[in-house]
């Protein structure tokens, strides 16, 4: 039996909890949070118990520590959790500071421990099938990838506040998505953004709309338009063009279910927020975090990935509220 202990009963958190009392051989031990009652709550609705963090890492039966509670919490939970010996997954972003983020990845190298990093759309299966497609080569050397990015709503303003910003709090997936899908690093980035959906978030020090071009080392383009508020819902699509095609992968809508009549043909709006649209990913990814929940020197993948998309979400920090203008900046190994 693999024995789990959950910071954050927030709302990830609460997914996170489910998919791991789901998961046969894997036991919800402890839940952490600094809001009692929200600990007590989600400890009580899966038969946990509420712990304190001390307590946790000194469990030695704790074979893994799920990290979910707020962005400045991770950098400090990933260090102790390597420290003890515990296979770690930890919400994006490890931390909003590049070089706190470097600090963990060696805190995890040095304990030889698995970290997998909240990335979950690499394993969404509509996402996780164009990768395999193109991987295969159907479409040659994929060449250039277009991201649509945008949230049906924004989070609570006390969230941003507390969120880093738009580029290391949303746009990180993208992110990860050009660097897995193109298979490259970032060279140089152009961004711009805006703040048009809510004067609140502006109020905040944030902004709520973006543009990226980013050109990779080996000189493939990615663009990534995003946005905090899309009426019809989650919008999650992208395409990936290369020397012999191109493969296209969008939303999920709830049902497939098309009303059609004198004036209109109409379908479900795509699922409503990544809640719905990465369930299934967020199941996959508990299942191989399971895994190796335990097993040394795995290797630790997302590692590298969460570096790789804050040494992008650093320089893109230029746009937030005053454009980088024209110029681009260039990308820290
Ligand atoms: N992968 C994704 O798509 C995705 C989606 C949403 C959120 N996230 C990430 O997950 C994290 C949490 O986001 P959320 O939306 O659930 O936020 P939330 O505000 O709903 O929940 C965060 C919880 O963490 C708790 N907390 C704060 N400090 C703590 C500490 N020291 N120890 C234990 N608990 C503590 C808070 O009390 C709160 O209950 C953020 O880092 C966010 O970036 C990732």
């Amino acid at each position: 039996m693999i024995e789990v202990a959950l910071f954050g009963a927030g709302r990830i958190g609460k997914i996170h909890a489910g998919n791991v009392v789901r998961q046969p051989g894997v036991t919800l031990k402890y839940v952490v949070d600094v809001d009692s009652a929200a600990a007590a709550a989600l400890a009580k609705q899966h038969g946990a118990k509420v712990a304190s963090a001390d307590t946790v890492f000194a469990d030695g039966s704790i074979d893994a520590v799920i990290i979910a509670s707020s962005t400045d919490t991770h950098a400090d939970l990933i260090q102790r959790g390597a420290a003890a010996g515990k296979a770690i997954f930890c919400e994006k972003p490890v931390d909003l500071d590049l070089d706190r983020a470097r600090t963990c990845a060696q805190a995890v190298a040095r304990a030889g421990v698995a970290c997998l990093i909240g990335f979950q759309r690499r394993y969404d299966p509509t996402f996780a099938a164009l990768k395999a497609r193109i991987d295969e080569g159907e479409i040659g050397d994929p060449e250039m990838l277009i991201v649509t990015s945008r949230d049906p709503g924004a989070p609570p303003v006390d969230y941003i506040k507390r969120s880093g910003g738009i580029f290391k709090d949303m746009l990180i997936h993208d992110f990860d998505i050009f660097r897995w899908i193109l298979d490259d690093e970032a060279d140089t980035v152009y961004a711009t953004g805006s703040c048009i959906t809510d004067p609140a978030i502006e109020a905040a020090g944030d902004i709520d709309a973006t543009a990226v071009t980013v050109r990779t080392k080996r000189g493939r383009l990615a663009q990534i338009n995003t946005i905090r508020r899309a009426v019809y819902g989650y919008d999650q699509r992208f395409e990936v063009i290369g020397s012999k095609g191109m493969l296209q992968a969008g939303n999920h809508k709830p049902t497939e279910v098309v009303a059609w009549n004198a004036s209109s043909i109409s379908s479900d709006k795509p699922e409503h927020f990544f809640l719905e649209r990465y369930r299934a990913a967020h199941v996959d990814r508990r299942r191989r975090q399971s895994a190796r929940a335990g097993r040394r020197g795995d290797p630790i993948v997302a590692r590298e990935t969460s570096r790789g998309t804050m040494s992008v979400a650093g320089p893109s920090l230029g746009a937030n509220c005053s454009p980088v203008g024209g110029r681009g900046q260039s990308v820290a190994a």
